[in-house]
Formats: structure tokens, sequence, C-alpha cells
């Protein structure tokens, strides 16, 4: 049976850091509240230049480079994204035109914070397949093009940057020790649309609009949700917590996620954890943390990885991978 392995693997992040501190003059918020909050310390902050596609295409450099593969050997392109360049084209064409991509299929994804996993299964369909052979899988976002800077509720919460990786379709024994993607479990429920939104778009105000988030809702339907379907992707896996060497969650905030960890009996020790770092990145996130944890020796090939995050509608995921 055919199998996505993960062959690469690269992230971008933009060159300004803003720590709290520097948030503190700009709104009526500190360091402390935040940390205490949400972990976060510091987020990247892109300039005029780094639009989400040049951030892609960074981040998808990365990826080809550490699979050692050129353009010609990639033939699906997915971008997961809630802050593309323009409506359309899509920024997945884009960052292939960046790329010097001429063949394959590219298209956008929109399951926002979980648009990397969303990714992940679709890609995973058409390699397993035979539909595609080699994909690239992007997560990039400029999230603060769409925060309001006024409001200090959300503008505090968000980063920019972009992470990639490559899955190219291999035969395996089809056992859970071999390498590739095990499984994927997807949900999404249109219900909450009012608790996480963008207020604009072409059908409502025609301008790209601002954030919105009722963030102790989505605190709690985060914590509450995220384990149905981690649950159903150790089963469908035939995998375990203890089985488990890292988990790699959506990096909203750090107490969503030890929570989360805490009640599926995951350790503390195996959580990547860089929201101190990038803030809330949306589909960048698990890319970024992804990549994070490959260049610093802590995911290594044959690890089990676990990744998992919940965004707005709600859409949620999780995907095991044996790296
Ligand atoms: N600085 C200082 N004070 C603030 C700030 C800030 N940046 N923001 C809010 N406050 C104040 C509020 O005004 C409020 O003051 P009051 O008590 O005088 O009214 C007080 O802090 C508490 O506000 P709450 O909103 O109740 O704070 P809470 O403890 O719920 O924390 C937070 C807010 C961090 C947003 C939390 O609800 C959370 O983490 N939610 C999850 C949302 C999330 O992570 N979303 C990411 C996008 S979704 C996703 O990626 C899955």
């Amino acid at each position: 049976a055919l199998r996505s392995v993960v062959v690469g693997c690269g992230s971008a992040l933009p060159a300004r850091v803003v720590t709290n501190d520097d948030l503190a003059q700009r709104v009526d918020t500190s360091d402390e509240w935040i940390v205490q909050r949400t972990g976060i310390r510091q987020r990247h902050l892109a300039d005029e230049s780094e639009t989400t596609s040049v951030l892609g295409v960074r981040a998808a450099q990365a990826a080809l480079g550490e699979a050692g593969l050129g353009p010609e050997d990639i033939d699906l392109v997915i971008c997961a994204t809630s802050t593309p360049d323009h409506t359309f084209p899509s920024t997945a064409t884009q960052i292939q035109a960046g790329l010097g991509i001429h063949q394959g299929a590219a298209f956008d994804l929109q399951a926002v914070c979980a648009g990397f996993v969303y990714g992940v299964a679709t890609a995973d369909k058409f390699l397993t397949t035979g539909a595609a052979r080699r994909a690239l899988v992007v997560g990039a976002e400029t999230f603060s093009r769409i925060l309001d800077w006024e409001d200090r509720t959300t503008c505090v919460l968000f980063g920019d940057g972009a992470g990639a990786i490559v899955l190219e379709a291999r035969e395996g024994a089809g056992t859970k020790s071999d390498r590739g993607v095990l499984t994927a479990s997807l949900r999404s429920d249109g219900r909450h649309r009012s608790k996480l939104y963008v207020d604009g778009g072409p059908g409502s105000t025609g301008t790209t609009g601002f954030l919105r988030m009722e963030g102790r809702d989505v605190f709690r339907f985060a914590v509450g949700s995220v384990t149905d379907v981690i649950e159903d992707a150790f089963r469908a896996s035939g995998t375990t917590a203890e089985e488990l060497n890292w988990f790699v969650p959506h990096q909203a905030n750090r107490r969503i996620i030890e929570a989360s960890a805490d009640k599926l009996g995951i350790a503390r020790e195996k959580v990547v954890l860089t929201v101190d770092r990038h803030g809330n990145t949306s589909a960048a996130s698990i890319p970024l943390a992804l990549d994070a944890a490959r260049k610093d020796g802590r995911i290594r090939e044959g690890d089990l990885v676990m990744i998992e995050a919940i965004g707005g509608g709600f859409t949620w995921g999780a995907a095991v991978i044996r790296w």
C-alpha cells in the first residue's frame, strides 16, 4: 500500500521580532498579563514586502532543500491559509510560480488554524490513491494584516510566519512502524461561526475586515473537543499516548496545549511548544513547530508524531505521522 512519507521540512519567519513590552507601548497591556494567560513572549511580524506567498515560498524552498528535491519533482502544492495575498488567484499558485513549478496542481485550503492538518489529510488522499507523487503542504499566514491593533484582547495573540513539508508516496507494508501518515481525522461544525471570525470579505463589507473572537468560549471548546479527534486518530492508527514520541499541537495558547496534553495522558516533555516565540501563527504554527523540533534534534526519523489543531468554524483535526 502507498504511504505519504515526510521527506523534507522547512520554515520561514519575518525578520522583525515584536516583544510583549513593544506591544505594551501600543495598547493597554503588559508582558505579565500576556505571558500568564497565553505563554506568548514575542512574535514575528511581517513587513510590507513579506506577504503570505513570500513567506510560503521561503518555507517551501527550505523544505525542498532538505528533501534534496527540485521544482520538477513536485506535482501538488497545497497552501493552508486564511490570509491569502489576494482573494484570487490562490496563494498556492503564487507559491508554485515562485518555486518555478509548472506542472501538477496547486490550490489553497481554508480551515483557519486547523488548515495544516486539513492540508496533510488532503495531500495524503492524493498520494495514497496514486493521484500525485510528491506534495508540498504549506501553512503560511500574515495574521498581522487582519488584526484590529486597537483591540488588546486579540492583537497580542498572533504572529506571522510559514512552514512546509514535502510528502512523497512510497510503497510500504502498511504497518504502524512504516514511515508516513498513519491516519488523519477531521471535523467541523459551522454553528460556532460567531465565536471566531473575520468581520469582512467580499460578501459582507467588501473590505478585508478584522479578526473577532470570544476568547473564553474558544478556550472552552478547544480543550473540550480536541480529545475526540485525537482519540479517533490513536484508535485508527493503532497507536497510544505512551507510544507517542512528540505531540505537536497548534500553537494558540500554552494553557490550552497543556490542558489538552494532560487530559490525553501525554507527558509534558513530549509536547513541542513554540507559542512563546511565535505567538499564534494559525495554519503556519504546526509546520513551524515541526521544523523547530526537527532542527533542534528532537524529532528523528522513525519517531511517532501527533499533530492536532482547532480553528475558526469551528474546524478541528489530528493526524498521526511516523516521521
Ligand atoms: N492585556 C491586559 N488585559 C487584558 C488583555 C490584554 N491584552 N486582554 C484582555 N484583558 C483584560 C480583559 O479586559 C479583562 O478585564 P476585566 O476583568 O477588567 O473585564 C481581563 O483581562 C480578563 O479577560 P478575559 O477575556 O476573561 O481573559 P481570559 O482569562 O479568558 O484570557 C484569552 C483571554 C487569553 C484570550 C483566553 O480566553 C484564551 O486563551 N482563549 C483562547 C483563544 C485562543 O487562543 N484563540 C486563538 C485563536 S483560535 C485558535 O487558534 C484555536
